[in-house]
Order: C-alpha cells, then structure tokens, then sequence
C-alpha cells in the first residue's frame, strides 16, 4: 500500500505543477496568477474538491501521444465561496496555452451537469488560447458541447466568466451566454478574429487591447460587465456579485438580518435641482435609499445614461435600474435600451425583486438611432419589464414623458407600486415642445410669439408638470416626499414578498432580437 500511496501521491504532484515551473514563472512575469492560484484566492479556504485532476488528453497526432499533463489545462471541481456551494473551472495557461482539447472541454461539461443537477452556480476562470490546434474538429466540437450547456443552463444556475487572458475565436462564445463578464485590465482580451486577421481583412492597423481589451469591452462594447484593476480584484467582484444571487432560478437571494429603525432619509428633500433641466447624479439617490455602501454597478462604463446593479434594502437583495440624469439627461437610447433589459431579465430570472427610478425625457431622436433599429433594441427593454413577474416598484423622481413613461416600469406593464416625488413631470412630451404643436395657432398669431409661447407653456406646465393628473387615476399610488422614500420601498418590498405571477404558458417567449 505505501508504495500505491506514494505513486498517487506522485501523480498528484504532477498535476499541481501544470505545464512545468518554467512556464508558471512565464505566467508570473506576465501579471497573471496560474490557474491554481486563482483558485485558492477564490474558494473559500480547504473547501475546493477537484475532479478530473488526472485527465490526460487522447491526442496521437503531432507527437501529441508524447506530451501529456494530468488534468490537460484545466483545473475543474467544487467548493464553497461564503459558505455557498459553486462549481468552478480555471483554465491552466502553463498547459498548451490553456487551449481547448476533447477532454479540457469534458471536464468542464462534467461539472456543468453536476451543476445543473444540483442547483448551484458556474463560475469559469478563462485563460486560453482557444480551440487546441493540434485536435481540430474534437475541440470544435467540444467548444459547441460547451456552448449547448451555457444555453441549457441559463435561467437555470447563475453562470458567471472571469476572463483572465486571452480569449480568441470561437471560445468567447461561451462567456458571452453566460450571465456576467469580468475582464482584467492589461492581461486579458476577448475578440472573435485578432488583430493580425482583422489587418488582413479590413486594414485596420489596431492593437489587441485596443480591439478587445478590458477598457474596450466595458466602454464601447459593452460585451465585460465589469473592467478589474487585477485579478485579485476580478475575483473579489464575482465573489461580491454571487453574494446577491439565488443558488438557482426556485430559490430566494440570501438576505441579512435587518431591523427597521429610524429610516427617514431627509437629504434626499435637498437633491433636485430648481430647474428641471438642470442634472443630477441618480447615484446619490440610490446611495441614499439603499442599505449603507450595498451598491453594486454593473455595466458602469456602458451606457452611462441608465444606471443598473444590485443593492440590498433592509437586507434584501434587489435589482435597481435608473435613468441618469446627469448623462445625456437620461435619455433611452439603444445602449441603455439593451443593458437595461439584460439586467432585467437576469433579476426577473432568479427571483431578485426589481426598483426603477425614472427621470427621463423620452426616446433619443435621430438618424443614427432609427437607422441601428432604435424601435428594436427599445422595444427589448420594454418587453423585458412587461414578462417580469418579480415584485417591481418605480419612483418616478422628476420627468415621465412619452413613450419612456410606458417602458420604464409603469402600472400599465405589471408594476406592482409605483411612487411619484412631488418634483414628477407625467406627461407627453415637455411642456416648451408640447406647447409648441399644440397652440401652434394662438402662438403664430400673436404679437408678440415668445410671449405667448411662454404663458402657453405654462399652461401645459400647470395641468401636467406634477403627478397629480397621473395619481387621480391611480397610474401612481402615492405621491411621497422624497425623504420618505426608503421606508415606503421597505414596507412595500415586505408587502410584495410572496407575490405569484404566472404568465400564459408558452414554449418561450419571442424577445425582440
Ligand atoms: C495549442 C496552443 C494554443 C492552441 C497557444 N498554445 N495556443 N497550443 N492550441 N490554440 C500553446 C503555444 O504553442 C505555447 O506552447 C503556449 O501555448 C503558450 O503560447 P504562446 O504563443 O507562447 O503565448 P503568448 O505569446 O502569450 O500568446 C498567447 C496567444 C497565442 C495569443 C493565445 O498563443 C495564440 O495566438 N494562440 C493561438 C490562438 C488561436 O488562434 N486559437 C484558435 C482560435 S479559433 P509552449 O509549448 O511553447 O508553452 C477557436 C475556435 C473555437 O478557438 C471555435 C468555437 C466555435
């Protein structure tokens, strides 16, 4: 037996080593972590159980039978993260450059399904060189045995993608079904075609950051949720982000013991400005009514005119969507248009309840936006709300107008409360431009046209710049002074706890792509 023991224990030593000490020390000179280390920074501590740890590849071509590495390039088991079951894999860069061979893709199946049957989330740690070049069509075939499982498994168990190198080719598909992205600055990229192709093609001179890095995919694509300084702070975010999620799509979101004291929060009386087209930062609205310090933006970069991520009130986790007054006033374009929805339906998905806070002056107008299907990608947003059957609550802070009144979270679509500060314009269109067509005659035929533009918009302004119209049909439950704000969201989330809602049955629904 000790001489059993001692092989075991030799084989596992190969494992640990990856792809050799030379390669590990390549992996620290470049900034990076080994795929072993990520792990231990991410698990809580002893509760990592590796499975596959001596899978080796079945490869005979190229010389390939003489070159094997036990677990082939990745790192694959469970564990807990906060004391809550996960599944996890880590790509081993040290190892054919993390590349995807047969059975690298098995493993990663095989805790997939384990997940699956057993209601825990997925979080991937990417680090490689994409399909293995030397197993052709077996390595495509077990990217697309991959892809199926992100598919079957979305709505099902969170599944969260920290890319923390290269990511090339086909192999950024996955992460892109997943539910979050995380990408570090400087060490990790993610493109479908690299830059040397991209010169072929169109002759575009551009870097890999430039084309794919962190900054890019948070800014311009928004393909990254989250752009890390490094890796630890990668890994501090996705265990942060599985701190508010469910296990799975039949169960709750953990909550913190919480006590309702004094709940009043009287700053939020002093934050709108005099004039209503004068900005004002959403943030602080949220800051003031959430539980202290519990904000998490997601998507911080991308469309800054709406504002989504997850917060706790009274100890509940919650989804918060808000438009930001303070980036181009707030307005729903197509980029705020399609992350909000996103975040809508990953909330709507595992049972995390919904707050919106609106102030928004409609839809942007354009060629550049009709023409990139504005009508589509807004049309996401709204369809996103209407199937949502989480409990949902809307405070509309200042301006309601349009077609944005309908999209952002009203009574109309299955809102389940929704509140007005008195500062709540609820209307068409602003009062300057609906005066305009509306008493365009009075108006033209008036000596003096700017002042009777002026009284005329007063007099739009007079019956609909407030909520009071909207609350008489009762579009808006109550009309709260600001400050009141978290305590009324408090009772009302506790009053909407065991809402049930159940949609006609159908296969699925047909989202606006
Ligand atoms: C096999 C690979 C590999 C791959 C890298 N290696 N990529 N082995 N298959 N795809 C190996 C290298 O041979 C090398 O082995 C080690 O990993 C490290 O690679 P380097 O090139 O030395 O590292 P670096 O300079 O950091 O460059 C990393 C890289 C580059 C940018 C990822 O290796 C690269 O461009 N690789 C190929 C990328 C690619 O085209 N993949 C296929 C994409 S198509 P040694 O022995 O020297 O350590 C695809 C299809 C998916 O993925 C389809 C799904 C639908």
């Amino acid at each position: 037996m000790n001489n059993k023991i001692k092989l075991l224990k030799q084989k596992r030593g190969e494992a640990l080593l990856g792809g050799g000490k030379v390669r590990i020390e390549s992996q620290h000179k470049k900034g990076k972590l080994t795929a072993r280390e990520r792990l231990h920074f991410l698990m809580d501590e002893g509760s990592f159980q590796e499975i596959g740890m001596l899978v080796a590849h079945r490869s005979t071509d190229f010389g390939m039978e003489n070159e094997k590495y036990p677990g082939d390039g990745v790192i694959t088991g469970y564990g807990t993260i906060s004391g809550r079951l996960v599944y996890v894999f880590s790509q081993d860069f040290t190892v054919f450059g993390g590349s995807l061979s047969e059975t690298h893709a098995e493993k990663i199946c095989k805790i997939m399904d384990l997940a699956l049957k057993n209601g825990a989330p997925v979080v991937g740690l990417n680090d490689s060189g994409g399909a293995r070049i030397q197993e052709g069509v077996v390595s495509l075939g077990g990217y697309a045995d991959i892809f199926y499982r992100n598919t079957m498994a979305s709505g099902v168990v969170p599944q969260i993608s920290a890319i923390m190198g290269p990511c090339a080719g086909g192999a950024v598909y996955s992460p892109a079904i997943t539910d979050f992205i995380l990408m570090v600055e400087n060490t990790s990229y993610m493109f479908v075609t690299g830059p040397n192709v991209v010169k072929t093609v169109t002759h575009e001179v551009v870097t890999s950051e430039e084309l794919g890095g962190a900054t890019t995919h948070a800014t311009k694509s928004g393909v990254t949720h989250f752009a890390c300084a490094n890796e630890i702070e990668a890994i501090q975010h996705v265990k942060k982000l599985l701190s508010y999620m469910p296990q799975n799509c039949e169960d709750k979101a953990p909550a913190l013991p919480y006590e309702i004291k004094n709940e009043l929060r009287p700053d939020l009386n002093n934050i709108m400005p005099e004039n209503a087209s004068q900005p004002y930062d959403i943030r602080e609205v949220i800051d003031l009514v959430i539980d202290a310090g519990s904000f998490l933006e997601v998507h911080k970069d991308f469309a800054e005119n709406i504002v989504v991520g997850f917060a706790r009130l009274a100890g509940r986790s919650i989804g918060i969507i808000a438009n930001q007054p303070a980036f181009l006033a707030g307005v729903l374009d197509i980029h705020s248009s399609t992350k909000g929805a996103r975040f809508v339906r990953f909330c709507d998905s595992f049972n995390i309840p919904l707050l919106v806070f609106e102030d928004v002056p409609g839809f942007l107008p354009g060629t550049d936006q009709e023409w990139n299907a504005i009508i589509t990608n807004g049309a996401k947003l709204l369809y996103a709300f209407c199937e949502a059957t989480v409990p949902r609550i809307t405070v509309i802070t200042r301006k309601a107008y349009g077609g944005a009144y309908d999209v952002m979270n009203s009574k109309h679509i299955g809102a389940d409360m929704n509140y007005a500060w008195p500062s709540a314009e609820i209307a068409v269109m602003g009062a300057k431009g609906a005066a305009e067509i509306i008493f365009k005659r009075e108006i033209n035929t008036s000596a003096d046209k700017e002042a009777k533009w002026k009284e005329m918009e007063l007099q739009y302004s007079d019956i609909f710049a407030n909520p009071y119209r909207a609350a008489e049909r009762g579009f808006i439950d109550e009309v709260i002074e600001p400050a009141e704000t978290r305590i009324k969201l408090i009772h009302a989330f506790k009053m909407l706890e065991n809402k049930v809602v159940n949609n006609p049955k159908k296969k699925h629904g047909n989202i606006p792509l």
